[in-house]
């Protein structure tokens, strides 16, 4: 058992101090600011439920467990004091975490190691000097207790055991570490992610589809396979000449990026408030349901999917 710090208690946060207490972790969970604090053990009741009704955590996992597992912490001192790992779970923002960083090297214990979920920063210009061998990125997916991917990336001053301690760490709770040589922003999956998200925007913002039309699209072409083949092992299905020749035939191919950052139709749903699940209606109407309800029962689902994927015997690989 490993004494983990995580700060910062938002979306991802607070997910992660579940998934760490349920690796048999003793974990301190801390925010700078009380209302997310308070907020996080209700979230996390409420996602520790769902997995034990699907049969992903055994019944021995009440709140009452989760509650003598996870323990909030007002100040950041106290959630890193003797922790062996601390797992950095703060805003993107550069500032907001270099000021975290140096705060960090004048409190974590002298062999602790920092682990940031950052999603694309390149953080490790932010560390002091001090941290600078015992800094990784260990960077989840949302829900982190149903993703398994965790993106694992050192910079070269990271000494390899400190990457060995949290790639082994994490493959102990059943995740799917994958260990990158070099810090590349976003990572693989993000970057795909990216790379959708760039043809999507434009396309809606162009006027081209509707947001229906594009997730219909996802959810019943494009997803269906991706469990069973990947991306690369579809191809070798498909047939590398039919792949070469679409490469070639630029008729559906994405033009080059725009130059500007942000996507007009994103620009209109924030101005009215519209940020996703959390406020209730994002490119879709929620119904008015929490977003405790919401990640229920989006977790169930992606319960029933883990679990069929278990049953097919996991991915058709080649060699
Ligand atoms: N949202 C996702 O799906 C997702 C997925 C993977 C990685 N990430 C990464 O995880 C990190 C957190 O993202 P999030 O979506 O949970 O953000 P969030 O805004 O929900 O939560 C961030 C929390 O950090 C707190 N905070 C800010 N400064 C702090 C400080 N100095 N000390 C303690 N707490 C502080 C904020 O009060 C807030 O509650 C980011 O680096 C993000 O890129 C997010």
């Amino acid at each position: 058992m490993t004494e983990v710090a995580v700060v910062g208690a938002g979306l991802m946060g607070h997910a992660l101090a579940l998934v760490y207490a349920l690796g048999g972790h003793a974990v301190r969970l801390t925010d700078s600011k009380p209302e997310t604090l308070a907020r996080a053990p209700g979230l996390m009741a409420t996602a520790l439920a769902t997995l034990r009704e699907g049969g992903e955590v055994d019944a021995s996992w009440t709140s009452e467990r989760l509650a003598r597992a996870v323990q909030p912490c007002a100040t950041l001192a106290e959630a890193v004091k003797g922790a062996a790992l601390v797992v950095e779970a703060i805003v993107e923002e550069t500032a907001a975490k270099r000021t975290l960083y140096a705060a960090l090297a004048g409190l974590m214990d002298a062999t602790a190691v920092l682990a940031s979920n950052t999603s694309h920063l390149d953080i490790f210009p932010l560390v002091p000097d001090a941290l600078q061998s015992r800094t990784l990125i260990a960077h989840w997916y949302t829900p982190p207790y149903l993703v398994d991917l965790v993106d694992v990336v050192g910079s070269p001053r990271t000494d390899p055991a400190a990457i060995e301690f949290v790639r082994a760490t994490v493959a102990a709770m059943g995740k799917a570490p994958v260990v990158f040589q070099k810090f590349v922003p976003g990572y693989v999956a993000n970057r795909i992610q990216a790379a959708i998200s760039q043809e999507v925007y434009r396309m809606i913002d162009e006027g081209l589809v509707t947001p229906r039309e594009v997730d219909l699209s996802v959810i019943h072409g494009l997803a269906l396979r991706i469990p069973v083949l990947g991306h690369l092992a579809k191809a070798d299905f498909t047939g590398l000449p039919l792949v070469q020749r679409s490469m070639a035939n630029k008729k559906d191919a994405p033009p080059p990026p725009p130059p500007r950052g942000n996507s007009p139709t994103l620009d209109k749903l924030l101005a009215a408030g519209h940020t996703g699940v959390m406020s209730g209606r994002g490119f879709f109407d929620w119904g008015g349901r929490t977003p405790e309800e919401l990640f229920r029962d989006r977790d169930r689902r992606l319960i029933t999917l883990k679990q069929a994927m278990r049953k097919m015997g996991g991915p058709l690989e080649g060699k």
